[in-house]
């Protein structure tokens, strides 16, 4: 215990939430309130101003899925046609990733529930000092919070962007006014199996400078 929580719980919650694709439970249907707290959670992220200025879209109904889906998979075409080309062969991270993406996107409607955060603005034009930081910041903390509350009640997420090229089409089936903005797709369903690993990264003291750009400090 540490500060009153239980830190090895934390820590794995913090380090073993993944991108949950293939063991999305698509026959097990996830209710409504387990929904609504994971939101009720997320609501207690920072936002700029303190605004939260954020809805979120509960997509349920099979027809609405599937026209979301329907767009997901036209964008994952485009995007996963390059990336086949490229990958070397024995990259087995990144056979196992596009393997995984591939999946999510012939199943997406199949996924009991599709969740799409909103911001009730449109982005900043230009990258223009804190506008975009500000913007996205202002929605991404709370996405990320209610994915890791999804996670300890036993469901599986994936961030997913791709359906944002057709933004405008899908924000049309779902009554999405033109101010808003669609920020990410989440896939939500209970994951099959108990447990996840933290994956591989960099150490943290390699991408930790000290006072000044690139110095390190090995501890
Ligand atoms: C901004 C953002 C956009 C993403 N877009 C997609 C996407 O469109 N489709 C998808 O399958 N995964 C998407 N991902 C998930 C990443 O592929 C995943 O987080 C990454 O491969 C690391 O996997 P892990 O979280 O399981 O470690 C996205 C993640 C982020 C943060």
């Amino acid at each position: 215990m540490s500060g009153g929580f239980d830190l090895a719980q934390t820590d794995r919650l913090l380090t073993t939430t993944r991108a949950v694709r293939k063991r999305l439970d698509l026959t097990r249907a996830v209710e409504p309130k387990v929904l609504l707290d994971c939101i009720q959670i997320a609501s207690q992220a920072p936002s700029g101003s303190n605004a939260q200025r954020w809805r979120w879209i509960v997509v349920t109904d099979t027809e609405k899925k599937k026209t979301v889906a329907d767009y997901y998979a036209l964008s994952f075409k485009d995007y996963i046609a390059p990336k086949l080309d490229l990958i070397e062969p024995g990259d087995h991270a990144s056979v196992r990733m596009t393997d995984s993406a591939s999946y999510l996107a012939e199943h997406m409607a199949e996924v009991p529930v599709l969740v799409i955060p909103c911001v009730l603005d449109r982005p900043p034009e230009a990258n223009a000092g804190e506008q975009s930081a500000g913007f996205w910041g202002g929605i991404l903390p709370a996405v990320w919070s209610f994915q890791l509350a999804l996670r300890s009640r036993g469901l599986g997420s994936a961030w997913t962007t791709l359906h944002l090229n057709y933004e405008k089409e899908v924000g049309d089936a779902l009554g999405v006014p033109p101010t808003v903005t669609q920020a990410a797709l989440l896939p939500v369903a209970y994951y099959t199996g108990t447990d996840f690993k933290a994956a591989p990264r960099r150490a943290a003291a390699e991408l930790t400078y000290w006072d000044e750009w690139k110095a390190t400090r090995s501890l």
